[in-house]
Order: structure tokens, then sequence, then C-alpha cells
């Protein structure tokens, strides 16, 4: 084995020995102790329940994800986690565990292009730090920067440097490195003006904030015009192999322990908030780079909070920031909260008040709440119970758009008991009204199409009902397998009978004891016992069948839930409840005036409704 290999050996070895992989791992990801292993949520792939396993008792530690596969030891986490190749991931885990290393390559020799520009950007970093104290640009950015109160702690922590207002700052230095200089314009440090070759800085007459990655090496330049005349305000750095903006947050590095400690990130817009509130000792605050909060945002901060708390200046800019919000929310497990301040204030003009600043931070409000206030607001002005059902089922819609559907596990019933507490209805109408939604959505194309006139027989069962009747029908139709055990189980508590519509009646007299005595019958069959009207249906609803199961996953959860629709149905809850809302008209006289509005409110719905 040459020497040189050989060393390299000893020295992956040596580093391998003196890392703790659960110590590692659990700076990034928390891990808890089950059995003689180790688990946590999988950082690389949307884990809902720990699947990530660390293995610390065999003779060489590894983790392995027992959902997405992804498995190694701590030079692969570190590659995979932290986005390095080889050789910096050994020298990160040699540097962390104070091994020198003994064989340290000659600095040029075979680098990657991504260690290329890593290093570029350091070598940045240092010439725009040294610029605060060398140039006359220097002078006026620690006058700027102390104005605006930053102090020279801050300055430092956060690397703060500043682009002297000349095209060839970066340019002069890297003249004689043809290497250097192609880095430097694939990390977007210089540019080349097509017409005559030439390079030239990028940034000039910028104060300049390093963006990190998680390990607080930087990627990524955003520059800050010192001129008030220039435009624009911010040049961000381009993305690179290292940077991409929707995965990067301002100040990650600097805040993550705070933000573990405390479960909560506070999410800011500007460079100078994160500054600002660092320094005034809020330390879990982070800030998107001039984007909203993504979902690769939320993943990241999932993974070592439960909370993140974004931060608007102005109502207007918390509203448009609301959906987002609540959309991210339903995609990743993470509480989404949003905090708006007062007009025209953003953190760092509040922040010489931490206290106050905090207690903004902490009346912030759950975007769901946040957008069921605005419902409650809507609300006011709608003075009939039918206006209301309408406006709340036109919330629950926008719901479903943003993904309200996607909920699982504990979250899902936390968030429908919200819902339902806020609008006065019950959980489970709420789950029901979803569910029968979800369905209609996913037929609503089809659906739209046909345009047969509604049948007489109709116009007099809810339209909820109808839907309910139908899909339950639909996907025993499709599949007379599932549907045959699915009816055992349910132990005849379906009745033919229960069917309101005369077509799904006679349908569903058809086929349930068949279904319930497991009796095999084919579709031709099936046809052919029926009547012109009824076979129309059965062969429309067989391919509905079909659509429901492949948009609900599979054919038991389908039945599971036109199943329950269906149950819901029969109860008609939706009208006992708005019947029961008279109760709290107080006045005999006006409750009995009531009553009659409701009525007929109710018998208008149901026609307008089966007629649309
Ligand atoms: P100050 O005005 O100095 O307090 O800076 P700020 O960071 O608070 O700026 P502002 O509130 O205007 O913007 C918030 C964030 O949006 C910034 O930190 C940037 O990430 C982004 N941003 C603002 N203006 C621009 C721009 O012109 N270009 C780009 N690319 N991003 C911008
Ligand atoms: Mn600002």
């Amino acid at each position: 084995m040459p020497e040189q290999e050989m060393s390299d050996r000893v020295d992956i070895e040596r580093v391998r020995e003196a890392v703790d992989l659960v110590a590692l791992i659990s700076e990034y990801v928390p891990l808890q102790p089950k059995g003689r292993e180790w688990i946590g949520l999988c950082p690389f792939h949307d884990d809902h329940k720990p699947s990530l396993n660390v293995v610390t008792h065999k003779e060489n530690s590894f983790y392995k994800c027992f959902s997405c596969d992804a498995s190694g030891d701590c030079f692969t986490f570190v590659q995979k986690y932290l986005n390095k190749d080889f050789p910096e991931a050994l020298s990160f885990l040699a540097e962390r565990a104070g091994i020198e290393l003994s064989n340290t390559r000659s600095e040029d020799e075979g680098k990657s292009s991504r260690r290329k520009i890593r290093s570029a950007m350091e070598w940045a970093v240092q010439l725009y730090c040294d610029s605060l104290a060398d140039t006359k640009e220097g002078k006026t950015a620690i006058a700027t920067l102390h104005s605006r109160g930053f102090t020279d702690e801050s300055i430092q922590k956060f690397s703060i440097g500043v682009a002297p207002d000349s095209w060839s700052f970066l340019t002069d230095r890297v003249l004689d490195n043809d290497d250097r200089i192609e880095t430097c314009l694939e990390a977007g440090l210089l540019k080349r003006k097509e017409s005559s070759d030439r390079v030239y800085d990028v940034f000039r007459n910028r104060l300049m904030f390093p963006i990190c990655d998680e390990t607080g090496s930087p990627i990524a330049f955003g520059g800050r015009r010192m001129n008030e005349e220039d435009e624009p305000k911010y040049i961000n750095s381009p993305e690179t192999a290292l940077f991409h903006k929707s995965k990067t947050l301002y100040g990650y590095c600097q805040a993550r322990k705070t933000i573990q400690d405390s479960r909560r990130a506070i999410v800011v817009e500007g460079y100078t908030d994160v500054i600002a509130c660092h320094q005034a000792g809020i330390t879990n605050v982070v800030a998107t780079l001039g984007t909203a909060l993504t979902n690769d945002h939320a993943a990241k901060l999932s993974r070592i909070c439960d909370e993140a708390i974004l931060v608007f200046d102005g109502d207007a800019a918390g509203q448009r920031a609301a959906d987002r919000a609540v959309e991210v929310f339903f995609a990743k497990a993470i509480d989404v909260r949003i905090c708006v301040l007062p007009e025209g204030k953003d953190p760092a003009d509040l922040a010489s008040d931490a206290t106050t600043l905090e207690s903004y931070f902490n009346d912030s409000i759950d975007a769901i709440a946040f957008k069921l206030d605005r419902l409650e607001l809507s609300l006011e002005s709608v003075d009939t119970i039918s206006g209301r059902a309408r406006a709340i089922e036109s919330f629950l819609d926008e719901l479903l758009r943003l993904g309200i559907g996607n909920l699982e596990g504990v979250r899902k019933p936390l968030v429908y008991e919200r819902i339902a507490t806020l609008t006065k209805t019950s959980m489970d109408e709420v789950e029901s009204y979803i569910t029968a939604r979800r369905m209609k959505i996913s037929q609503a194309i089809p659906q739209r199409q046909t345009t047969d006139p509604v049948p007489e027989a109709y116009t007099n069962i809810p339209r909820a009902r109808l839907l309910a009747e139908h899909e339950f029908l639909a996907v025993l139709l499709f599949d007379p397998t599932e549907s045959s055990a699915a009816l055992r189980e349910a132990k005849g508590t379906i009745n033919p009978k229960d069917f309101m519509e005369p077509c799904a009646a006679q349908l569903a007299e058809r086929i349930l004891p068949r279904l319930e005595a497991g009796t095999p019958y084919s579709m031709q069959e099936l046809l052919s016992e029926l009547d012109e009207e009824c076979r129309v249906l059965a062969s429309s609803l067989y391919f509905n069948g079909q659509r429901i199961s492949e948009t609900s996953g599979s054919v038991m959860l389908a039945l599971q839930m036109t199943m329950e629709a269906f149950v819901n149905a029969l109860e008609d809850k939706a009208i006992a409840d708005e019947v029961l809302q008279l109760k709290t008209v107080e006045d005999p006289a006006e409750r009995a005036q009531a009553a009659q509005q409701a009525l007929e409110t109710i018998r208008r719905q149901k026609t307008s409704r089966n007629v649309s």
C-alpha cells in the first residue's frame, strides 16, 4: 500500500474512533435512547415517526433509517447532512475532535469544485472583514453600523465586512490565479464582461453579510447598499453547488443551540433583524433570505424544535404570509405561529427593548387561529344561518386547498377540534365535511361535465347526504372483495333502507346482502338486473369508485372514509345543529321567528344545493 494511502487510512480510523456518533448526530437531530440504540426523526426524508436508528454497540457505530434506507458512519452523515465531500468531512470531524491530521494534502491538488468555492468564500469573508479596518469605506461602514446600534461584538459574531467601492477589489487579488478566477466566477463573487472578457467584482460599496451553512462555513453573501441611491438594496449571491436559497436560514449556526434548547425558532425577514435580536439577547432567531418560509426550511427547523414564529411588520404583511404559513404547517411536523409587529416596525427597530420585543413574540398567534380570526371577522357581517354555513364551508375549502388533508397523527384531531370550536360545529362534522369535500374535489372535473338534469326525486335530499350515498356505493361497486370484508366487520350497521335516493337504494338492495354474505357477483350480472336509470348510475359510480380509491391511497381507506361519511350523513347533523343554535336566542318570540327563518333557509338551501 502506498505511503500516502496508508497514512490516509490511519487518519480516517483515528477520527472515526474519536467521534461519538450519538453526540455528533444529536447536534443536528435530537435522539432518544431506545434499548441499546438511539432513535430520532430521519433528516434524509420527510419523517413523521422516528425511523432513524443509531447503533453504537457494534464494532463500528452506524446509523440507519428503516424508512428511506439512508445509512452510514460519521463520515457519510457529515457528507450527506452537511453537504460536504469526503475530505471536507474528514477535516471537519478531525477539527471537531481536536485531532491533527498527519496528512494534509497540498492545498490545491485535486480539490472538488465545492471545496474550491468554500475556500474562495472563506478568503472573501476575510478580505471584506479586513476592509472594515483598513479602507475609507470601512470607516463609513462601521459608522453606519454603530449608528444603527450594532456593537463591535455583533460585527465580529456575524463576520460583517465591507466591499470597497471598486470594480476590482477582489479581481486585483486573483489576477495571477486562473483557477481561483474560475472559482470566484462560479461562486458569484466575480462576473465576466461579455464584450471584453474582463472580470470584475460583483459586490461594490456594500456592507457584506456572510451567509453560512450549519457548520458556520460561509456559502454566500448578502450585500447591502451603503449608498441609498444604489439599486438594488441587496445583492445576494447566486445559487451555487453549496448555496441553495430555499434551504438556507441566515443565522442558523449562531441560533441552533438556543433553538434546540427553547424548542422554538423565531423567523424574521432581514439579516439586520437577526443581528439586532441576537445582540439584544434573543438568540433563537434566524431569517429567510428574502423568501417566504419554504417546506425545506420548515423541515430543517422541525428537527430541532416544535414551533416556528414568523415575524412580520404590519398586519398586511402578516395576512399575505398567513396562507403560506398554514400551508407549511399542514405539510411539516412543526407548529407555525404568526407575530405581527406594529405597522412599519421591524425587529431591528424594536430590539433596543428586548422585553417588549419578546412579549410581541410571545403574543404570536397560531397560523390557523390567525386565519380563523379572519373568518370570525368576516362572519360578523353575515346575519343568516345559511350565509354563515356557506362562509364556514368556503373557509374549509380554503384549508383544503392549503393542504389540511395532509395532516396526520395527533396533529389532525387537534387541528380539527380547534376549527370545530371556533366555527361552533362538531369535530366529526369538520372531519366528514373535509372527507366528503376531498372526494368531491377528486371527482370535480368529471362531475362538472355531466349536464344531466337533477332528477325530481333528488330535490328533497340534502346534497351532502346524496354525495355520501353515492360515494359509499361507488367504492362498494369498485372493489367487491375488499368491500365484503369491510361490511362484514361493520356487522349489519348499514341497511339498504338507509339510502334515500331511489336508484342508490335499488343498488344497495342488490349488492349489500351479497357483499355481507360474501357471495361474489359480476358487474355484468348486476347491470342486467337493474333498470335503465340505475344502470347508468351504477356504471358511472364504478368509475368514481376507482378514482376515490386512487386518491385515498387504498380501497380500504376509501371504504373507511366513505362509510364514515355515509353514517354521518345519516344522522344529518348539519340540520340538527342549525336548529340547536336557536337555543341561544333568549326572547321566545324572537326565537320562534328565528326558527321559522331557519327552516325556510334550510329548505331553500336544500333546493339550491341540489340544483347547483
Ligand atoms: P435594513 O433596511 O438595513 O434594516 O435591512 P433589512 O435586512 O431589514 O431589509 P428589508 O427589511 O428591506 O428586507 C428584508 C430582507 O429581504 C433582506 O434582509 C433581504 O434578504 C431581502 N431583500 C430586501 N431587499 C432586497 C433586494 O433588493 N434584493 C434581494 N435579493 N433581497 C432583498
Ligand atoms: Mn430592516
